[in-house]
């Protein structure tokens, strides 16, 4: 009896053991490699929008610009038309504003440079964060004080299960009124 229990502690229990060690030893060491991250990527755009003048001191609501942040998985960046509502007259004259124009005259998409992305394999939904009265501040930082938008957090997979473990610990003010976030490998890898 004693014999067969150390012999399936070293044949099986061991070998799984080393096996689990070495297998999140790896993805720790992986998913915390910097490049991985995004943290701190805040590349030139093409026009030098301001989010502190425009969401900060003029208060636009993100969802004027970010028209589908609640239904769906992107939020999308606004088209032209949407700065041309008050750009045809405000600052008209001024070099970034001409530049804008130009684009919207050309029926030319401003080429944004995309900051914020999870890989291909990994699903995530703004809707089913947003509608459940989660600030975007939690993962964006406040960027109604940005001059120039910055990723201030990283999107790894451990960083999406922090918040899913215990979300009312990073949001108390959502205290009650979340529930946990999925955990289970399916909700995110489809
Ligand atoms: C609700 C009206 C409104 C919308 C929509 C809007 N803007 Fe503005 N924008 C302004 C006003 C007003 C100013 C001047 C603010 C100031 O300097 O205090 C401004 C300033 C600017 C400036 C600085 C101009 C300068 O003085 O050199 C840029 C660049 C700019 N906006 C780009 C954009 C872009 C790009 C969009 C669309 C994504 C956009 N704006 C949407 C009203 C708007
Ligand atoms: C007047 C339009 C406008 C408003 C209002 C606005 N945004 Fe934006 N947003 C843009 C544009 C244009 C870009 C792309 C250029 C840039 O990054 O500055 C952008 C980019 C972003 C990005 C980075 C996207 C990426 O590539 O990863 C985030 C995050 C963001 N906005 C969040 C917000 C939040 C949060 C608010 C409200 C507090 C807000 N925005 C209000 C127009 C707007
Ligand atoms: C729970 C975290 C979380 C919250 C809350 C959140 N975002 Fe995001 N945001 C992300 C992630 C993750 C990405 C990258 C998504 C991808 O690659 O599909 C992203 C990408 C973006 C982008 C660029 C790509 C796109 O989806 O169009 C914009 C713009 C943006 N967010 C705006 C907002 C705004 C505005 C709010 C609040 C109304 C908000 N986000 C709330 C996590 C969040
Ligand atoms: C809450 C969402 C979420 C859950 C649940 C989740 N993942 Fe992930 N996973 C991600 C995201 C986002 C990434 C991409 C970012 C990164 O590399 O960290 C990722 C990356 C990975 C990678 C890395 C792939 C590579 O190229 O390095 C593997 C492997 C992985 N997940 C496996 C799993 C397994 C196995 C489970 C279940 C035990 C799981 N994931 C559960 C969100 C999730
Ligand atoms: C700040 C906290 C927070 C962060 C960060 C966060 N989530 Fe969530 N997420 C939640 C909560 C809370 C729920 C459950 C909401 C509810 O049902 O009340 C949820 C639900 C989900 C769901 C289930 C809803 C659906 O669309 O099927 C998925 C998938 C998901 N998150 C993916 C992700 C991924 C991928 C990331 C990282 C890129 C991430 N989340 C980052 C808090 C967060």
């Amino acid at each position: 009896m004693k014999k067969s229990v150390l012999d399936y502690a070293l044949r099986v229990r061991l070998p799984i053991t080393i096996f689990v060690v070495l297998t999140s030893f790896a993805v720790t060491f992986y998913a915390s490699k910097p490049e991985r991250e995004g943290k701190g990527y805040s590349p030139e755009q093409p026009i030098k929008y301001s989010h502190k003048v425009h969401a900060g001191d003029m208060a636009i609501d993100c969802r004027y610009c970010h028209l589908t942040v609640e239904k769906g998985r992107h939020a999308g960046v606004p088209p032209t038309s949407t700065c041309m509502n008050c750009h045809t007259v405000a600052r008209a004259d001024k070099e970034e504003i001409l530049k804008l124009t130009q684009f919207y005259k050309e029926n030319t998409p401003i080429p944004w440079k995309r900051m914020h992305k999870v890989p291909e394999y990994a699903y995530f939904n703004h809707a089913a964060h947003v509608n459940k009265g989660m600030d975007c501040a939690h993962c964006h930082g406040d960027i109604r004080e940005m001059e120039k938008v910055s990723q201030v957090q990283s999107f790894t997979m451990a960083a999406c299960l922090d918040c899913h473990r215990n979300p009312e610990k990073k949001m108390p003010e959502l205290k009650g009124k979340v529930q946990k976030g999925p955990t289970h490998c399916s909700a995110c890898h489809r």
